[in-house]
């Protein structure tokens, strides 16, 4: 496994790599990334993965300076996950001075996340077009859990002609169903014992769904009435959209996204669940 810090050194050890897969993480790896790494080793020649903590993609009042980082850790898992380059730049190696470009993904960027943490995603945008110019993988492989940033990074590919494949793998979740998040690490322990009901609430709405519950505000209250019980948490939002447009639902047809974004105490977590008829 090869570490490199600079664009140099990445470009120089990926030259003659044809189908070279791309993990993006900020670090702090948990088995959702090293799902990733090991779905990327079995679709590709090559693995690297980018570990930056990406300053842009914070907001004022965000969690950058908390973010939990430990590269040593990430390192080991990383060669025992089989991964072949780490791309490990520091903050002023991407935004050296006298950078001013931002990539802006309209539309899907103005709801949910977008719409509590505004310059997120043109943050998140930003730094996943330059790791693509930078990396040129020919598969670049997203968590299912950060649902709408999916959703962008697959658009902007779409819409910039980006010659990646945007893949997204699903959520992996510890045994009582909390999604594996770094963020989870903030958490205290009475606080990590309900942190589940978020997917209680989400296979609610699922249960419903099946059930034949197609009223989105119907399957939007049933959620937000098993948050509100817990008295730790508050809600922040609770959607049922459209998968591709992310624009709220009145109507379910055959397909939805679930999703929520939860505060308990000082820690804010997001999550989601795709809703899915087989029949019209
Ligand atoms: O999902 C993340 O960890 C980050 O948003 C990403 C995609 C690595 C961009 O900084």
């Amino acid at each position: 496994m090869q570490v490199l810090n600079t664009i140099a050194e990445l470009r120089a050890a990926r030259a003659g790599i044809s189908n070279l897969g791309l993990v993006p993480t900020m670090g702090y790896l948990h088995e959702g990334h090293l799902s990733l790494v090991a779905r990327a080793k079995a679709e590709c020649d090559a693995v690297a993965v980018s570990i930056f903590v990406n300053p842009t993609q914070f907001g004022p009042n965000e969690d950058l300076a908390r973010y939990p980082r430990d590269l040593p850790r990430d390192l080991s898992l990383l060669d025992a996950a089989g991964a072949d380059l780490v791309f490990t730049p520091e903050a002023s190696e991407i935004y050296p001075p006298g950078f001013d470009t931002k990539v802006e993904v309209s539309g899907v960027t103005d709801v949910l996340e977008g719409a509590v943490r505004p310059g997120h995603f043109a943050g998140v945008a930003t730094v996943v077009a330059k790791l693509f110019n930078i990396v040129q993988p020919t598969r670049a492989y997203f968590g299912q859990k950060d649902a709408q940033q999916s959703v962008v990074i697959r658009k902007m590919a779409r819409d910039l002609n980006l010659p990646v494949e945007v893949v997204v793998a699903a959520t992996v979740r510890e045994p009582d169903g909390l999604a594996l998040s770094s963020r989870n690490s903030y958490l205290t322990p009475p606080q990590r014992a309900v942190a589940p009901t978020i997917f209680r609430a989400l296979s609610a709405a699922r249960d419903l769904f099946n059930a034949g519950e197609r009223d989105a505000e119907a399957l939007r209250e049933a959620m937000r009435r098993i948050i509100t019980a817990e008295p730790q948490m508050q809600v922040d939002y609770v959607s049922v959209a459209d998968p591709t447009t992310l624009h709220e639902l009145t109507t379910v047809g055959r397909d939805a996204l679930a999703s929520m974004a939860v505060r308990l105490g000082a820690t804010r977590l997001i999550d989601n669940m795709r809703l899915f008829s087989r029949t019209p």
